[in-house]
């Protein structure tokens, strides 16, 4: 019986990328099968994300909008999405590097699915364009249409801790990426509740649990999507 190709999954991080080892984790105990990812890019050299991704031996890039603009007079945030986008695509088989090194490098791979893990760059509608069919989705820590974009778990806390919380309960999402920030067709919600007095660090660590669990839930259901 021939062994079915494993899906390629190219994952986007700027921080730290406990999200990125939630996913690596899930791999390797085989909770997401018959799947490897085969890409991380960030767009911060610093990000620890890029650390783990080394430690479990995933090909890495990074390539920050400030230094590419930099290097490219004249260039848009525009023209930088396209690279990070091509360059995404060539992650299918590890190798946005020669892509970001050079935005002359067509590639006709695509990785099976995107995920962006704590990806701290808000992508343009050019970036989904060159994807093209390609699924991406992003974890966001709130509730579909309550906190979109920065700081969503500080403002969530401040309005529980003002009592101006509707229902009280905030809570995490993994979304289809669509040119709306955090507007995409969400693929798993998990409600989080607020608590009277407890600090903007417990809540974060709780939100953060819940989201080491739903991206890993909302990549398998995306994986399954394509089976
Ligand atoms: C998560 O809270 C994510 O929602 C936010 O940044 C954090 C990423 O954490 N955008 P990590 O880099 O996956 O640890």
């Amino acid at each position: 019986m021939t062994e079915r190709k494993k899906r390629s999954i190219v994952v986007l991080v700027s921080g730290s990328g406990s999200n990125l080892q939630a996913l690596i984790d899930a791999i390797d105990n085989g909770v997401i099968s018959n799947a490897q990812i085969t890409q991380v890019i960030s767009n911060r050299k610093a990000a620890y994300g890029l650390v783990r991704a080394k430690k479990h031996n995933i090909a890495t890039a990074n390539l920050s909008m400030k230094t590419w603009l930099g290097k490219n007079e004249g260039k848009t945030r525009q023209d930088y999405d396209c690279v990070l986008a091509r360059a995404v695509l060539a992650g299918a088989e590890g190798k946005s590097s020669a892509v970001l090194g050079s935005d002359a490098t067509q590639c006709s791979t695509r990785p099976d699915l995107v995920v962006l893990a704590g990806f701290m760059h808000i992508v343009s509608p050019e970036f989904l364009q060159v994807l093209g069919d390609t699924p991406c989705i992003n974890l966001h820590p709130a509730l579909p249409g309550q906190f979109d974009g920065i700081e969503a778990i500080k403002r969530a806390h401040d309005a529980f801790q003002s009592s101006q919380l509707e229902g009280g309960k905030t809570g995490v999402m993994v979304h289809e990426v669509v040119a709306e920030v955090d507007r995409g067709t969400p693929v798993v919600v998990r409600e989080v509740e607020c608590k009277q007095g407890e600090s903007l660090e417990a809540l974060e660590e709780r939100i953060h649990i819940v989201e080491h669990q739903i991206i890993v839930e909302a990549t398998k259901i995306m994986l399954e999507r394509t089976q």
